[in-house]
């Protein structure tokens, strides 16, 4: 269904399409009719990539029925989770969320790009706060594997971003499968510049304190994973690793978009400001992955995101150290059928 839908969606505005197609699938998801998705009738199951013992994952301590998740930033506040679970993810990451509601740059800021299957996003966390995030969580059916991406607000000085951070792993804590740490966005200003080592290893003792204590008070442990950018030389990576070592951090997602757009050459959009994502971020993404994954020596578990746009890009992270990956962009472009056929292609590789 996806193929006939896609070049009406495509004449639309992005951002007017992305609330469009996730109110449809609401709809589709309520009235249980989730199979019109699929091209042929299934009513026996209502999901779309169905998983079996063969795809089941473990992440962070955490069992996933398959390793395709949903990378953060397509439901920032929670809205469409069960709508979401419908088409077949292993889990699904929302957010990112601040501790409160922000409006988010001025619109235009997202850009279809299909000819190089890409996006540029300049959003800025665009979202309604962790109080409603949580509430939107409580109020779904999904009892899956649920990670929650926390931010801070734009207009919190970076001095204090560390309480932001924790406002936000508290309030997340009791409802989140796990938590990811988003240092990466470039529409923040200044949040890269928490990847630096110093930086980082303060921002992470913090939060893993803190995550010590919470699992005490709840007595239950809720993993921590950091999300890394892909502009990012050897000798940042390297110190990445050592830092994420030493805080004993659960995971880490690479990557983030790129705010390299040279590989645009003279697009007409290769001169907006914001994150590249898509086809042209894979190599620089499985880059850091494949660094990082040799550095770490699966001390850390690794979950691969950026430029999946078939299950041979899948399968390739997979080769490089992932042990789960996620997508955005390429659902984008590919629709719902590229969960399946990443799915498939990981299961292939066990
Ligand atoms: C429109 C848009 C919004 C995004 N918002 C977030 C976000 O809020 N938090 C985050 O960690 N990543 C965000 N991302 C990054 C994605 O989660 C992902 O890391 C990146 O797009 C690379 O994967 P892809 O090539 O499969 O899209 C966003 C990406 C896009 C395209």
């Amino acid at each position: 269904m996806y193929p006939i839908i896609k070049p009406l969606l495509f004449q639309l505005d992005p951002e007017t399409t992305h609330h469009l197609t996730l109110k449809c699938l609401r709809l589709l998801h309520r009235y249980h009719c989730g199979f019109l998705l699929k091209g042929k009738h299934n009513h026996a199951n209502n999901t779309l990539a169905e998983s079996d013992s063969s795809s089941t994952t473990t992440l962070m301590g955490l069992t996933l029925p398959n390793p395709i998740g949903l990378a953060a930033g397509l439901d920032k506040n929670g809205e469409y989770i069960d709508a979401l679970a419908m088409l077949g993810f292993g889990f699904i990451e929302v957010g990112t969320v601040t501790p409160l509601p922000q409006a988010g740059n001025p619109k235009p800021r997202l850009f279809r790009l299909p000819s190089q299957q890409a996006i540029i996003n300049r959003m800025g966390f665009n979202n309604y706060g962790i109080d409603t995030l949580i509430n939107n969580i409580a109020n779904s059916q999904y009892r899956g594997v649920l990670g929650i991406n926390i931010g801070k607000n734009a207009a919190t000085p970076m001095e204090k971003a560390v309480d932001d951070y924790l406002i936000c792993l508290e309030k997340a804590y009791p409802y989140a499968s796990y938590i990811t740490v988003n240092i990466s966005s470039p529409n923040t200003r200044n949040l890269r510049s928490l990847q630096s080592a110093s930086e980082l290893d303060r921002l992470l003792n913090h939060l893993k304190n803190r995550q010590a204590q919470l699992a005490t008070q709840q007595s239950r442990y809720v993993p921590i994973a950091i999300k890394i950018a892909p502009d990012l030389d050897e000798e940042q990576i390297a110190a990445i690793a050592d830092v994420a070592l030493n805080t004993q951090i659960d995971g880490i997602i690479a990557t983030n978009t790129t705010i390299d757009k040279t590989v645009l050459g003279n697009h007409k959009f290769a001169q907006e400001e914001g994150g590249l994502s898509g086809l042209p971020v894979q190599t620089q993404s499985n880059h850091v992955l494949h660094h990082l994954s040799a550095l770490l020596n699966s001390q850390i578990p690794l979950i691969g995101v950026g430029g999946i746009t078939s299950g041979a890009d899948a399968a390739e992270k997979i080769r490089l150290g992932a042990t789960a990956l996620q997508l955005y962009s390429g659902l984008i472009f590919r629709g719902p059928q590229l969960i399946k056929e990443c799915v498939n292609a990981c299961c292939q590789l066990k």
